[in-house]
């Protein structure tokens, strides 16, 4: 899986407006359980400033602001296009001028961008095809975050069931996938898989959670935790939540510098 198919869709301004539906959604349950977690898990971001890794067209960026009181949030992603979208829409709507910046970056890469008090990341680990990739990006969070300064991520894994089983299961749930490697029995090595939600396209490599705690620590982080995802009390969509999350092994990945 080339780097560039992984990013294929996020360039396109139909597939981006696809992508937009698709995490408006909350009936879909990617979306449902996934941004439900992370948005609980939250630290208190009340004055802090966040960096959003990777962040997209700015949503969540713009809800730290605006619903969440952070004083900053620096957005980072890999795709320009996508930053220059998202500043159209802090215009739009009207957020205050500095209040939220966007670098692009890879976050593959380590670098110094902005020192915060919390890097909140979703789907973020999915995009390191390697385990030295899986470490390029818990070092680039680390060396962005202030001494005590906390991460917050959404994961999950897949666990280590035949492919077919795994496809089966995510098919009952409107994912439909083209692609998942079988488990190779290594947890350096992710399981790349590509599916697509209602049109849009994911390719991604899905990492157990013994690769991302060691990179974490590896990086210098001195708490890593997992918190299991919960189902939201509000979810009325169609399927079962509950279900779904222990197919993901959906959690959480906090970490403190
Ligand atoms: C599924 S989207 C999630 C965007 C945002 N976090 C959200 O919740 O809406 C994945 C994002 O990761 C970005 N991305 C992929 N690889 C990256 C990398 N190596 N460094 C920074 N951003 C990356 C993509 O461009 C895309 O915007």
């Amino acid at each position: 899986m080339a780097a560039e198919a992984m990013l294929e869709d996020y360039h396109s301004d139909d597939k981006l407006d696809t992508y937009t539906s698709v995490i408006s959604d909350r009936n879909i349950p990617a979306v449902a359980a996934k941004y439900f977690n992370l948005y609980a898990c939250l630290p208190n971001l009340r004055d802090k400033t966040v960096l959003d890794l990777p962040c997209g067209l700015g949503i969540k960026a713009r809800r730290f602001i605006s619903e969440y009181g952070a004083s900053k949030v620096v957005g980072v992603d890999i795709v320009q296009k996508q930053l220059d979208l998202s500043r159209q829409s802090d215009v739009e709507a009207g957020v205050q001028d500095g209040r939220i910046e966007y670098v692009c970056h890879d976050a593959k890469v380590p670098r110094e961008i902005f020192q915060a008090d919390v890097c909140v990341a979703a789907h973020l680990f999915c995009f390191a095809e390697h385990f030295d990739e899986l470490l390029g990006i818990a070092n680039c969070v680390y060396m962005n975050l202030k001494s005590g300064g906390e991460f917050c991520s959404i994961s999950c894994s897949l666990g280590r069931e035949s492919t077919h089983l795994i496809k089966e299961k995510l098919e009952t749930f409107d994912q439909r996938v083209i692609r998942l490697d079988e488990w190779s029995g290594d947890v350096r090595v992710p399981r790349k898989m590509a599916s697509t939600i209602k049109g849009f396209k994911f390719e991604v490599c899905v990492w157990d959670y013994e690769a991302v705690v060691m990179a974490l620590k590896s990086a210098g982080f001195s708490r890593v935790e997992l918190v299991p995802y919960k189902a939201d009390p509000e979810y009325s969509g169609p399927y079962n939540l509950e279900k779904y999350m222990k197919m993901i092994d959906g959690q959480v990945v906090m970490a403190i510098k």
